[in-house]
């Protein structure tokens, strides 16, 4: 792809965008009818009413016209992982048999580099037709799954988080790294990628089963050593796995303090799952300013659970939402969505679809400390934004047309929409998808 600057541009369609928590806040969001985005140098220049921004535009800007459609910020998915793409849909009773029957095996042909970069074309594909801009990305054990994986989001130009993962025991030998070896593998690999670009590493233990008492301990102390990556993790997934992690650290007051004593619970720590949390271990993570990654399709698949949005909510957790494909079944946020909203009513809580946008969105950059980066339209912020098609298969036409109110049309494209509602996504200020 080429590098060259690229000069402004200007796209025409209805334009949404948050400020806000529209949970929180009455005034969350901007939403304008026949609205005008502009574009250039890769960054946000300014979002606003096509009638008021139209007289500002220079006379050889190109307005490309996409009315009918919604321009909204990129997806933000915060937790996936891109190794598990050719294992999506495999069926098994549980995490733990999922992960020893298909998750290992799939994993261990990641010790070829050319695997994994071929992996990482198709994954990426995948985001980009989804409407996926940046993601919290697993690799595998081997570090040329992440050199695999960075080589291709950068020559794309897209925001990623992405690390090595960390294990040293209760898994096949073909996987399993070595306390050390990990955490200077990973430090490595931070110092080729993190802040690269437009890549950010992420200190990746699997999760507390698989990480010695050792190789967590050593994750803490670079954690501490490189305050400004990610660390990525999973906790309180399923059942079996906090009895098996009770058993494992019988010191420790909960499974998240398992993490905490290792000194992984800070800012820019993304916790997947926290379906089996207690109300301290969710002001924890609140205190901390760690945030939590929902993974409804996951969790409905494996069986793992129902996430309480509104504890995390009452303790004021960051929140996101999350793939976390292979476990998850579908790549799209709109299917996301439409799984967080059924798992909300389960647990009889009620999530509006603005603030699915929002959590898919803004909240996810507030989650990952990169507002001002990605997750709206402020000036100055990447240029990563989809075209969302609220007519892209008859049902959604004929439900749409009928919409009144912004969240009636959003709450449609929640329930009704998958990839073929993704009409365009742009990353960087350039055409990363178009759909057919
Ligand atoms: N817990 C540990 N590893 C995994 C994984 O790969 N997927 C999910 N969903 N949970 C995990
Ligand atoms: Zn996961």
């Amino acid at each position: 792809m080429s590098t060259a600057p690229i000069a402004q541009q200007a796209y025409r369609a209805s334009v949404l965008h948050f400020h806000a928590d529209p949970a929180f806040f009455e005034d969350a969001y901007r939403w304008y009818a026949d609205g005008l985005l502009i574009v250039a140098g890769g960054v946000i220049v300014a979002a606003g009413d096509y009638a008021s921004l139209a007289a500002s535009l220079a006379d050889d800007t190109a307005v490309i016209d996409y009315r009918g459609k919604i321009i909204c910020p990129g997806f933000i998915d915060t937790h996936i992982h891109f190794p598990q793409t050719d294992m999506i849909a495999s069926p098994a009773p549980g995490l733990l048999p999922w992960l020893d029957t298909y998750t290992f095996p799939t994993e261990r042909q990641f010790d070829d580099p050319q695997h994994g970069a071929a992996v990482a074309e198709f994954f990426l594909d995948q985001l980009m037709r989804s409407g996926t801009t940046t993601a919290m990305v697993y690799c595998t054990v081997h570090k040329a799954s992440v050199d695999a994986f960075f080589g291709a989001s950068q020559a794309r130009g897209l925001r990623m988080v992405a690390g090595k993962v960390l294990m040293d025991r209760h898994c096949p030998d073909f996987l399993a790294d070595t306390a050390e070896g990990g955490v200077r593998d990973s430090e490595e690999l931070i110092r080729r990628w993190h802040g690269r670009g437009r890549s950010h590493y992420a200190i990746t233990p699997r999760f507390a089963p698989t990480s010695s008492p050792a190789q967590l301990a050593l994750a803490g102390e670079l954690a501490r050593a490189y305050p400004d990556t990610y660390i990525q993790t999973h906790v309180a997934e399923n059942c079996d796995e906090c009895n098996w992690v009770s058993s494992l650290f019988p010191a420790a007051r909960s499974y998240l303090d398992v993490y905490d004593q290792a000194g992984l619970v800070r800012e820019r720590a993304m916790f997947g799952h926290c379906i089996w949390l207690d109300d301290d271990d969710f002001s924890r993570l609140a205190a901390s300013g760690a945030a939590a990654a929902v993974c409804p399709t996951s969790n409905l698949f494996l069986g793992s659970g129902l996430f309480d949005f509104e504890r995390a909510d009452a303790r004021g957790v960051l929140l996101s939402l999350a793939s976390d494909v292979g476990a998850g079944t579908a790549f799209c946020m709109l299917q996301t969505m439409n799984e967080a909203y059924k798992v909300a009513r389960m647990k009889g809580s009620y999530l509006s679809a603005l603030r699915m946008f929002y959590l898919a969105t803004l909240g996810a950059a507030r989650a990952m400390r990169l507002e001002g980066r990605i997750g709206n339209f402020a000036a100055g912020v990447d240029a990563d934004f989809i075209v969302l098609d609220p007519a892209a298969t008859p049902l959604l036409a004929r439900r749409t047309g009928g919409c009144e109110k912004i969240e009636e049309l959003l709450f449609a494209l929640a329930m009704l929409g998958d990839d073929r509602a993704i009409a365009a996504t742009y990353a960087g200020g350039r055409l990363q998808w178009q759909r057919a």
